[in-house]
């Protein structure tokens, strides 16, 4: 269930716990990441090392790469979307259904394709593609230029695990449809409430997670921030193609700064506008971070409020 993800809720979901059963409605089991420090504390370590030994009920679905950041990023032969740092994982050319083809009167400004700073976000939580599935995999000769907008099995299932690692190949897939979840690899025979092999006991659902392509009921991206609009806060700070709010006058786009990307059609609201993928701290360096990796914590709808003036 949904709240259980921000750590106020997560005690509240540990309270109803014993008293929720009956009526069918499944509470996820309390997140095991300990969201501090370091993205490897995170949900977004997808070696999932912080599980332990229970790690390995993953290596049935995703390659164990072993190293945090090569999920997303790699230090040679990136892709070729600079916009993105570094980036090592596959971008399908997907075309998205946008939330202006809702049809609301009351947006004001034009919706485009999700943008770079999107995509990223979309590589994995679209559910087009496996979340193992990069360009540049560790170690010598593991690198496939054609990764970069196509996912190759072959490709992924030729990494071979190294000493100490569960003796399982095969990668996952995020594939909602049919064919991807009769792959037991497939995060969501697991990880969903109507999985197969779901244990709401032990394991977190994700159903949430895997967004689609359907973007109608999502926060708009790609979206303009309206300038001159007594209804909206504009950013204080330009840095290339970051405007932001600089809480702290440094004059630099601080993790914890809500911003907006221009990729060409003036600044926009893209996913890292509210979240950042490293986690960021809820209160100084070392403390819990934010839940959902918000840039600022929702309590109160701070996070809303940084733009829309309600
Ligand atoms: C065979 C069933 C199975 C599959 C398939 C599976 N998982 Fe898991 N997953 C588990 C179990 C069981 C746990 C809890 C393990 C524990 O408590 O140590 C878990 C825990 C996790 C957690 C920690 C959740 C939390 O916040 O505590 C993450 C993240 C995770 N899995 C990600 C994935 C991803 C990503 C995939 C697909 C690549 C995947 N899992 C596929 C069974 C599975
Ligand atoms: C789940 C994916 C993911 C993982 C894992 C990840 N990153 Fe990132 N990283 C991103 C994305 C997405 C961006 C771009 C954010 C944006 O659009 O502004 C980024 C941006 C960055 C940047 C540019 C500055 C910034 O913070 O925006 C650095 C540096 C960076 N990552 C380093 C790392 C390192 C080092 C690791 C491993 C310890 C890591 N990242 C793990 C997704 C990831
Ligand atoms: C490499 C694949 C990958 C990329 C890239 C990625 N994610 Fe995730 N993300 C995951 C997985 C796997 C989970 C765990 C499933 C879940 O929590 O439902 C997750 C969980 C989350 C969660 C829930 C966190 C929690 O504590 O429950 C949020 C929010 C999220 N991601 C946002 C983002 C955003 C925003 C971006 C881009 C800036 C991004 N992710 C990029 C794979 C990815
Ligand atoms: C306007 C701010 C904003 C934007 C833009 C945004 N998100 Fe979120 N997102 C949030 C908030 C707030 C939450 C926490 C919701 C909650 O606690 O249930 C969240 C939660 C999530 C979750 C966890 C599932 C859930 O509903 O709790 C995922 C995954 C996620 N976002 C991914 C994305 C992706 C991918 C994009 C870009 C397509 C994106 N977000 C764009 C504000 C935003
Ligand atoms: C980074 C700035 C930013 C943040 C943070 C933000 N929004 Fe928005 N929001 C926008 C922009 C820009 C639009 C599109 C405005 C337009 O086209 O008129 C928008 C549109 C919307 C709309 C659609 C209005 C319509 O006419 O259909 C709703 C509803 C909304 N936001 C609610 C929220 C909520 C709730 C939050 C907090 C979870 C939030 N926003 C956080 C910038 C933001």
């Amino acid at each position: 269930m949904r709240f259980a993800r921000s750590s106020r809720a997560m005690q509240i979901g540990v309270c109803l716990a014993g008293l929720v059963p009956a009526t069918g409605m499944a509470v996820d089991p309390p997140t095991k990441a300990p969201n501090f420090g370091t993205v490897a504390n995170t949900r977004h370590n997808l070696t999932q090392s912080f599980l332990g030994t229970g790690a390995g009920w993953m290596s049935l679905s995703r390659n164990d790469y072993g190293e945090v950041c090569v999920y997303c990023h790699t230090p040679h032969a990136a892709s070729g979307r600079t916009q993105a740092p570094l980036w090592n994982r596959t971008q399908r050319e997907t075309t998205y259904t946008t939330y202006d083809a809702l049809g609301t009167t009351s947006l004001s400004q034009a919706v485009s394709q999700p943008g770079a700073n999107s995509l990223t976000c979309l590589s994995c939580h679209d559910g087009t593609t496996a979340i193992d599935s990069v360009i540049n995999m560790p170690g010598p000769r593991r690198y496939d230029a054609g990764q970069e907008t196509g996912q190759s099995n072959s490709f992924l299932d030729s990494w071979s695990p190294g000493p100490g690692d569960t003796p399982f190949g095969g990668h996952g897939s995020l594939d909602n449809s049919p064919s991807g979840l009769s792959q037991f690899g497939a995060c969501q025979s697991c990880h969903s409430i109507n999985g197969d092999q779901h244990d709401p006991s032990t394991m977190a659902a994700f159903d949430i997670f895997n967004i689609a392509t359907d973007l109608r009921n999502d926060h708009p991206v790609g979206v303009r921030f309206p300038t001159d609009n007594p209804d909206y806060r504009s950013g204080t700070t330009d840095r290339g193609a970051v405007r932001f709010f600089d809480g702290d006058g440094d004059a630099r786009p601080d993790p914890d700064e809500v911003r907006f990307y221009d990729t060409g059609d003036g600044f926009e609201v893209e996913c890292a506008s509210c979240h950042d993928p490293h986690g960021v701290p809820s209160d100084g360096a070392g403390s819990t971070f934010n839940p959902a990796f918000l840039r600022v914590a929702n309590s109160e709808s701070n996070l809303c409020l940084s733009c829309h003036v309600k």
